[in-house]
């Protein structure tokens, strides 16, 4: 039987850190399979990543549940069937609410792409453009009840000085996808 962890995937877009995390896990860096994504745009360019990685994908449509209940109680009834242990928000536009955290509650990581407790929330790298900073950044933290307060668990820092927002994000995603999927390896071997 196989040894490897389980990991679940939630994400509403384009999903390169999904396919990040997938690409390591593939590679032996990250000690675990991708199980599942979970997704709440089904016609988001991850779902297509997902199958070309062979992940099994649960693609919804929020509107199809009568309350967010109903929506994170189906959602974690299938981290159950699927065993996960470790659930991964790369780009997952939706609050994650008390059903889930109630089952899942400090099994959950996302990754924001801004030194927190700094720019928390939507646009945090325009925002952090726009008050001009000159050091940008990328945490990985615990999901809690707030919304990107929940404890830092890895930082990665980098200097920018220029005003050119699509090379700034590009050096995000660069420092994402290798942040993101060294954490979640050193979170599955307990350091
Ligand atoms: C990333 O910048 C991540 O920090 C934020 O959403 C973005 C998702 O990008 N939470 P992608 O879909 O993984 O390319």
């Amino acid at each position: 039987m196989s040894q490897k962890k389980r990991l679940a995937v939630f994400a509403s877009g384009t999903g390169t850190n999904f396919e990040a995390i997938a690409a390591a896990c593939e590679a032996g860096k990250i000690p675990a399979e991708v199980a599942l994504l979970v997704c709440d745009k089904p016609a988001a360019a991850v779902v297509g990543r997902a199958a070309r990685h062979g992940v099994k994908t649960f693609a919804f449509q929020p509107k199809d549940y009568p309350t967010k209940v109903d929506m994170e109680s189906a959602i974690a009834d299938l981290l159950d069937e699927n065993g996960i242990d470790l659930v991964c928000l790369a780009g997952y536009m939706r609050i994650i609410a008390d059903t889930l955290l109630s089952r899942y509650g400090g099994r959950i990581i996302n990754i924001h792409p801004s030194l927190l407790p700094a720019f928390p929330g939507a646009r945090a790298v325009e925002q952090a453009m726009d008050y001009g900073v000159k050091v940008y950044g990328v945490t990985v933290h615990y999901v809690d009840r707030t919304v990107d307060g929940g404890r830092i668990i890895a930082q990665q820092a980098f200097p920018y000085e220029g005003h050119d927002l699509d090379e700034l994000l590009g050096f995000v995603h660069a420092v994402e996808h290798e942040l993101y999927p060294a954490t979640i390896a050193r979170l599955l071997v307990g350091e």
